[in-house]
C-alpha cells in the first residue's frame, strides 16, 4: 500500500489528566478535549488537523495504535484490497469509529507482533490555527506527518515483511544495538523505514516492550525550541530519558523523556528529509548519534 504519512498516534492511560498537563506544559499542544467532546479522553492539537494525539481512558499505561494515512480513496481502496490479497486479518470501522477519528474511512488491523494500526483517508479539518499554550510557533507535520513512532518487533524477520510487502514501507537505515556492554547480548536489528521525505516514520526494534512502543518522536522548527521544551521538561519535573544529541541517521537533535504512559517520547528539530529515495544509499551505522544521546541517565 501507498502510506502518505503518519497521521496520529492513540495511547492508554489509567489518568489522561496527566495527558493534558504533560501535553500543553511540557510538550507545548493544545488541549482541545473539550471543544471534540472527548469526555474522559484527551485530544491534542498541534497543526491545523484537529488533533494528531488522542489519549483514552484505561485500564492500562500503554502506547494504543498507529494511525497511517493515505492520500485518496484510490489508495484506500489499494490498501484494503492488498490487505485482503496478503491474507491479513483486518476489520472496516463503524460509522461511530469513523467519526471520532474524523477522517472518510478506516480500516483496522495488527502486525505479526501485535502492534494496531489503523488506515484512512480524507482527514477532516476546520483548519483552527494551532496557538502553542506555551508560545511554540510550529510543528513540523504537513507532508512529512506527525513524526515518527519506533515499535517493538520481537518476530523482527516476519514483522519487517510485514511493513516491507503488506505496508509498503522501504528502508532508510538500520543498526544492531546491544543493551549491556555484554558481548555474549545477542544483537537487536533495529530497522528505520520511510514513507515520505521524513528519513523515517517508523521504526522497529528486535525487542518487546511491555509499554508497546519504544519512543514517538514529535519535531519543532528550531533548536532553540528543543532547549525550552528540555526547561519546561525540567520545570515541571518530568523525567529525563535521554540527553540531547545529534543522530547520525536522521541528522535530529534531540533529547527524550518519559510520558506519562510509559513509553519515551523524543523531542527534536533539524530532522533531515530525503527528496530522491533513489539517491539514497542505506547504510548501517554502528552508533546513535555524533555526538550526545546518553540514555544511562533514563536508568538512573
Ligand atoms: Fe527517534
Amino acid at each position: 500500500m501507498k502510506i502518505h504519512s503518519l497521521g496520529y498516534i492513540g495511547v492508554n492511560s489509567t489518568d489522561p489528566s496527566k495527558w493534558a498537563a504533560y501535553g500543553t506544559n511540557v510538550l507545548g499542544m493544545m488541549d482541545v478535549s473539550e471543544a471534540l467532546n472527548g469526555g474522559d479522553n484527551v485530544f491534542l492539537k498541534m497543526d491545523d488537523r484537529p488533533y494528531r494525539i488522542f489519549i483514552e481512558k484505561s485500564e492500562q499505561d500503554s502506547y494504543q495504535l498507529s494511525g497511517w494515512e493515505v492520500a485518496s480513496p484510490a489508495d484506500f481502496a489499494d490498501a484494503v484490497q492488498i490487505l485482503e490479497s496478503k491474507g491479513v486479518n483486518f476489520e472496516r470501522a463503524s460509522a461511530e469509529l469513523i467519526a471520532t477519528r474524523q477522517v472518510q474511512d478506516l480500516v483496522s488491523f495488527a502486525d505479526p507482533d501485535g502492534n494496531k494500526h489503523e488506515v484512512y483517508w480524507g482527514p477532516i479539518s476546520d483548519f483552527g490555527q494551532f496557538a502553542s499554550p506555551v508560545g511554540i510557533k510550529e510543528f513540523i507535520t504537513g507532508d512529512q506527518g506527525f513524526g515518527h513512532t519506533v515499535l517493538p518487533t520481537p518476530d523482527f524477520d516476519a514483522s519487517l515483511a510485514f511493513y516491507e510487502d503488506v505496508m509498503g514501507f522501504d528502508l532508510s537505515d538500520l543498526m544492531k544495538v546491544r543493551f549491556t556492554p555484554d558481548p555474549a547480548e545477542p544483537e537487536k536489528r533495529l530497522y528505520f523505514m520511510h514513507c515520505n521525505e521524513r528519513h523515517h516514520s517508523l521504526a522497529i526494534l528486535e525487542c518487546p516492550m511491555p509499554t508497546g512502543c519504544v519512543h514517538v518522536m514529535v519535531e519543532v522548527d528550531s533548536v532553540d525550541e528543543v532547549g525550552r521544551a528540555m526547561d519546561r521538561m525540567k520545570a515541571e519535573g518530568t523525567k529525563l530519558t535521554g540527553t540531547l544529541g545529534r543522530h547520525a541517521n536522521d541528522h535530529m537533535v534531540s533529547f527524550y523523556m518519559a510520558s506519562p504512559s510509559g513509553f519515551m517520547i523524543e523531542y527534536g528539530a533539524e530532522g533531515r528529509t530525503v527528496d530522491d529515495w533513489s539517491r539514497y544509499s542505506s547504510f548501517q551505522s554502528t552508533v546513535n548519534s555524533f555526538w550526545g544521546h546518553d540514555f544511562s541517565v533514563g536508568h538512573e
